[in-house]
This record gives structure tokens, sequence and C-alpha cells, in this order.
């Protein structure tokens, strides 16, 4: 039987995101700055090994839903195997991927192969000269042809993340919308945090996506829709068609008190906030040949660390690192 992960406020934890890379190949303007180049040195890295051995811990503590995340996922190298031996774990019920799509187009099929059939897709403009604006990189194309195989391959549901920015791509929510409706995917708008110094200097485009529901009310009948899973976006349907619309609201609706995550930076580290600080180093216990008992009491005694929630409009120059380190 597997056993129920708790934290000190009851909540259930059964969801873990690894980190397996802080790296990434754009620099979106509220998540790195441009110039960053800072990042962990691969003797820091969790090996695959390591990843394996922590994530199985998870699995065997009743945690069964794992999503791997970046920075960019998908530049480090040989993703679709570590995503197969996860996928193998017994009592893994679900693994699903968050990506920028620069580099989906060629792993699609290794990556279905493997196992994985959900992913999410940071996209906040259809338009490549914005695109270029926002990710500092000229790889508007190769998103879009990556986004474009996922759906080919049969990945189901692909979910597309936008963080609304106001004066940036504000005008552009209608047409994502009609995008997504076309291609069958999910749109799910995010306000930006203010994760690290480049999440801070976005808030000058902080927008409140109750008025962007208002807004976009005004286009679409718009029907609340439960979504079971228990992620933090709240869900409505478009009337009349098969469009889900999330609105994830850090800000101007805080979702802690349902929170059941805790997230792996590549480093090993365990981050039990994304909001705060808060964390717990298993890295040199698995180098210190730590057997599975060990990495799970220290899973749990980790979690007794976890904070009832973030603080980002109290005190947003809180969180230091950037979003890039576990991958939001
Ligand atoms: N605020 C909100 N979302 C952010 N992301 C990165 N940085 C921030 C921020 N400061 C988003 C990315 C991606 C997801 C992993 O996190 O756009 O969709
Ligand atoms: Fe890379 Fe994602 Fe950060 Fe953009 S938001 S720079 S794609 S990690």
């Amino acid at each position: 039987m597997a056993r129920i992960l708790t934290d000190p406020f009851g909540r259930r934890i059964e969801y873990v995101r690894v980190s397996v890379t802080d790296r990434c190949n754009l620099r979106c303007s509220y998540c790195l700055p441009r110039d960053f180049t800072d990042f962990e040195e691969p003797e820091s890295w969790l090996t695959f090994d390591e990843i394996e051995r922590v994530v199985s811990a998870f699995v065997r503590l009743g945690v069964g839903r794992v999503r791997l995340t970046g920075g960019e996922p998908l530049v480090r190298r040989d993703l679709p195997v570590l995503a197969g031996r996860l996928a193998c774990l017994p009592g893994i019920e679900d693994l699903s991927l968050s990506t920028n799509a620069v580099l989906l187009g060629h792993q699609v099929n290794a990556l279905y192969a493997a196992g994985v059939r959900r992913v999410n897709v940071s996209l906040d403009t259809l338009r490549p000269e914005r695109f270029a604006q926002i990710t500092g990189a000229d790889h508007f194309d190769r998103t879009l042809d990556g986004l474009l195989a996922a759906k080919r391959t049969g990945f189901a549901p692909i979910k597309i993340n936008m963080v609304a920015l106001k004066g940036v791509n504000d005008d552009e929510f209608e047409d994502m919308a009609a995008f997504c409706l076309e291609h069958g995917f999910t749109l799910r708008l995010i306000e930006t945090m203010p994760m690290g110094e480049p999440g801070r200097s976005a808030a000058r485009h902080y927008l409140d996506l109750q008025e962007v529901r208002q807004r976009l009310e005004k286009r679409f009948t718009l029907v609340e829709d439960l979504v079971p899973g228990g992620g933090p976006a709240r869900y409505v349907r478009v009337a009349g068609t098969d469009l889900r619309i999330g609105f994830i609201t850090p800000i101007s609706r805080h979702f802690c008190a349902t929170c059941n995550r805790v997230r792996l930076a590549v480093d090993g580290t365990l981050y039990l906030c994304l909001g705060q600080d808060d964390s717990y180093a298993l890295r040199p216990l698995l180098r210190a040949g730590a057997d599975d008992a060990a990495i799970e009491n220290a899973i749990i005694e980790a979690l007794a660390r976890k904070p009832e929630r973030h603080e980002f409009r109290e005190k947003p120059r809180q969180t230091i690192r950037f979003m890039s380190a576990t991958g939001g």
C-alpha cells in the first residue's frame, strides 16, 4: 500500500516537479537576465541515477505524479532516456513535461516512446518579432514546429502556458484562444510572479487575470469547468467549443491552501514552496551513499518544512532564485 505524504498544514503532497537543468536556450524577460550565464556546474547536477533514486523514493511515499521541467528540460542530453526510466517505476501514475518547445520537434518520438503523454508548452505570443523581444532569441518558428510536432505525435492534452504581460502581449489573448481552439490545445494564462530580479522587474507588466477574464467574457461565453487533477489553474470552457482556458492567479487569488507539490532542483535541493526559500539538500545524502530508507526519511523531514504559503505580495523581494531553478 502506498503511503500518504502530508505537510504540517494537512495538505497531501502527491506531485513532484523535477528540474533536470537550470539552463535554458531562451531568456524570457520575466525569468532570466539576458546576459545570464551563472548556471549550476555539471558536477552538481544530479545524475540520471540520482534523479531516479529520488523520484522512486517519492513514488514509494505515494507521490505518483512527476513533471520534468527546467530551465528548459530538453537541453539536458538524453532526456527521453531519463523519461523512459521514470515512466517504468512501479507506482508512477503520470509523467509530464514542461518545455518551451524550441527543441521539441527533434524529440517528440523518443519522448512519446518513453511514455510521456502530457506536455505544457510556454508560449507568450504568436508574433515572431514579439517572441524575439520577450525571449531574446529568434526561435519562434522552431517553437511552433515543435508544438505542432507534439500534436501530430499524439500528445494530449497539450497546454499552452502564456504569461500575461500588460503592454507586451495583452492584445493577444483572443488570438491565442483562437489558436488553441483551432489546434485542440488548452490555454493557461499566468500572472507574473516576483521570482528573482527578472520576475520583479516584470511586475510593471503585471496584469490581474480577473480583468483578463472579464475582457474575454466580452468575446466568448465562459462557463465554469471543474477539471480534476488538483493543479492551481481555475478553468472555464468556452461555450459551444472544446476550448478550455485556465487562469493561474498566484497574485490576485493565491491557491496555496490546496498546494500538493514540491520541487527538486537539478543540484538536488528540494524546494518546499515556489515563493519561499525553505529547502532541503538531498545531494549530500545521495553522494554519501544513503540507503533508500534514509532518502525517504529525508523527504518526510523536508516536508515538515513546507511553508503555509508564498508571500509574493507581502514580501516581493524575498525570492532570490530565478524561476529557471525550478521551472515554475
Ligand atoms: N512569473 C510567472 N511565470 C513565470 N514563468 C517563468 N518566470 C515566471 C514569472 N516570473 C513561467 C514560464 C513557464 C512556466 C514554467 O513558468 O513562462 O510557462
Ligand atoms: Fe527558459 Fe522557461 Fe525561463 Fe523562458 S521561462 S527563459 S523558456 S526557463
